[in-house]
C-alpha cells in the first residue's frame, strides 16, 4: 500500500503518456497523493484536464500559474513528495536531467528534489540504445535515481524490447515495494534502490575486459570477454562510496564510466596490466581482478604485417605474468584480493586451487557449461568460493551480480 505517501508524478511528450493515467489511478487506488508536473510536450499527448481530475488536483506545467500569477514553487514541490517519479521519460528529460538543463517545470522540480526519484523510459529502440541515451541513463543511476525498465530493470540487460516504458501495474510495484523495504529498515538505507555510503573512504582496485596480445600491426590474439561485469563491479563500488581504479583492456566504445568515484586506466596487452595493478595495489584496500588475461603472448611482435606464405605459422607463445598471483604474494594484513574462474569443466576443485594458489580471499566461479553465464551475456551464474565455505545464487542481470559480490567484499572489511 502507499497510504499518505505524497508522489510528484512527471509526464513528458511521449505517445506513452497515455499510460500516466493508469499510473495515476493505481496510485491513488492505493492511498497516495499524487502531484501531477508536466512538460510543454507532455501536454501534446494528454490533457491537464483529465489529470486534474483523476489527482483532484491542478496540473503544474509553467513556472506561473497562467489564471492568476502565482509562482509555483518546484523547491516545495521538491520537500513536499516522499517520492518523483518521472513516467514516461523521454530521451530529451532524460539528457535534460543528466546534465541539469532547468528549462522546464519538470526538470527544475527533478533539481529541487530532497526525494528519490524513479525514472521509467519511453522511446523507440534506435533512440534508447544510442549511446547518448545510455550514457545519461548512466549518469541517472550514479545520481542514485532509480530506473525502472521492462524485464529486470536494469541498465545491463539485453537491449531486445527495451525502450518501450515498463507496463504501469509494475512501476506502481516497485514504488510500493521501495516503501516497504524503507520501512522494514527504518530508512532509505540498506533499500536495495537507494545509494549507500557503506564502502566510503575504502580504495578498490578492480580490471575488466580482455587484453590483446599483439602478432603484428593489425593482428592480435585476444578473447570473448566484453569487461561488462568488471563495470558492474566497478560501479556498484562506486555508489556505494568507494574510490575505483578501474584497469580495463580494450573494451567496446560504448563501455562507458560516468561516475566521479572511478578512475579509469585503458592499457592493451597483460604486461601493460601487470604494470598498471603493481603500481596501484598498495595504496588499495582490495583488488578484484575480473579481467580475462591472456595467460600468453606471441614472443615477438612482427614489426610489419605478416604476409600469407604457402607454408604452416607457428607463432611461438611465452608466458605472461599473473596478475593475481603477484597480487597474491604482495598482499598486506588489512588487503583482500578477490578473483574469477570461469571454467569448463572439473569447475570446483579448479577454483578451489586457483584460490589456494593465487591467495585470494575468495573466488567468484562461474562455468560455460550454466546457460547465460560467462562471456558476452548481460546475466552471470555465480558461485561464491572461500576457503570453507561455497555459496551458489540464481542466474541474474550482471548489475545485480555485482552486488552480491560486493556485499560479500564489503563482510570482509
Ligand atoms: N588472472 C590474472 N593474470 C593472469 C591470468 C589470470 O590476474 N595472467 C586472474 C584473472 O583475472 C582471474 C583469475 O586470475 O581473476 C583466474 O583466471 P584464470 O584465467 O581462470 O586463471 P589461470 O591461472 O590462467 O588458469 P587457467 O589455466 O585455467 O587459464
Amino acid at each position: 500500500m502507499l497510504q499518505g505517501k505524497k508522489i510528484v508524478l512527471g509526464i513528458t511528450g511521449s505517445i506513452a503518456a497515455y499510460k500516466a493515467c493508469l499510473i495515476i489511478r493505481q496510485l491513488i487506488k492505493k492511498g497516495a497523493e499524487v502531484q501531477v508536473v508536466i512538460t510543454p510536450a507532455g501536454k501534446e499527448f494528454v490533457t491537464p484536464i483529465t489529470l486534474s481530475a483523476l489527482t483532484s488536483k491542478p496540473v503544474i506545467s509553467e513556472f506561473f500559474s497562467q489564471r492568476d500569477g502565482t509562482w509555483h514553487s518546484h523547491v516545495d514541490l521538491g520537500l513536499w513528495a516522499d517520492a518523483m517519479l518521472i513516467a514516461p521519460a523521454t530521451a530529451s528529460t532524460i539528457g535534460k536531467m543528466a546534465n541539469g538543463v532547468a528549462d522546464n517545470m519538470l526538470i527544475t522540480t527533478y533539481l529541487s528534489m530532497k526525494a528519490p526519484v524513479f525514472v521509467a523510459p519511453a522511446m523507440d529502440l534506435d533512440m534508447y540504445a544510442h549511446p547518448s541515451t545510455q550514457k545519461n541513463l548512466q549518469i541517472l543511476q550514479s545520481y542514485g535515481n532509480l530506473i525502472i525498465e521492462p524485464g529486470t530493470g536494469f541498465l545491463a540487460s539485453k537491449l531486445e524490447g527495451k525502450g518501450r516504458m515498463e507496463e504501469p501495474e509494475n512501476i506502481v510495484t516497485q514504488l510500493e515495494q521501495f516503501f516497504a523495504e524503507k520501512e522494514a529498515t527504518g530508512t532509505a538505507e540498506g533499500c536495495a534502490l537507494s545509494p549507500k555510503d557503506s564502502m566510503k573512504g575504502k580504495k578498490v582496485l578492480i580490471t575488466a575486459g580482455p587484453t590483446y596480445e599483439k602478432i603484428d600491426p593489425v593482428r592480435f590474439i585476444g578473447n570473448y570477454s566484453s569487461g561488462k561485469m568488471g563495470f558492474s563491479l566497478a560501479h556498484e563500488c562506486a555508489i556505494r562510496g568507494a574510490e575505483v581504479e578501474l584497469v580495463c583492456g580494450p573494451v567496446s566504445e560504448t563501455m562507458q564510466v560516468n561516475h566521479p568515484n572511478i578512475h579509469r586506466t585503458n592499457v592493451e596487452s597483460a604486461r601493460e596490466m601487470h604494470e598498471a595493478c603493481l603500481n596501484l595495489y598498495p595504496q588499495m584496500d582490495s583488488a578484484i581482478l575480473c579481467a580475462a588475461v591472456a595467460d600468453y603472448a606471441p614472443e615477438k611482435t612482427a614489426p610489419q604485417k605478416m604476409k600469407r606464405t604457402g607454408d604452416d605459422m607457428v607463432i611461438c607463445l611465452k608466458p605472461n605474468p599473473d596478475i593475481a598471483a603477484s597480487l597474491g604474494q604482495m598482499k598486506k594484513d588489512g588487503q583482500t584480493l578477490i578473483g574469477f574462474a570461469l571454467e569448463t569443466d572439473n569447475e570446483e576443485s579448479n577454483a578451489q586451487s586457483k584460490l589456494k594458489k593465487k591467495n585470494f580471499d575468495f573466488i567468484v566461479l562461474n562455468s560455460l557449461r550454466d546457460k547465460g553465464a560467462g562471456f558476452k551475456t548481460d546475466t552471470n551464474k555465480i558461485t561464491i568460493i572461500t576457503e570453507n565455505k561455497k555459496t551458489e545464487y540464481p542466474l541474474k542481470p550482471k548489475s545485480e551480480v555485482a552486488g552480491d559480490i560486493v556485499d560479500k567484499l564489503e563482510s570482509l572489511f
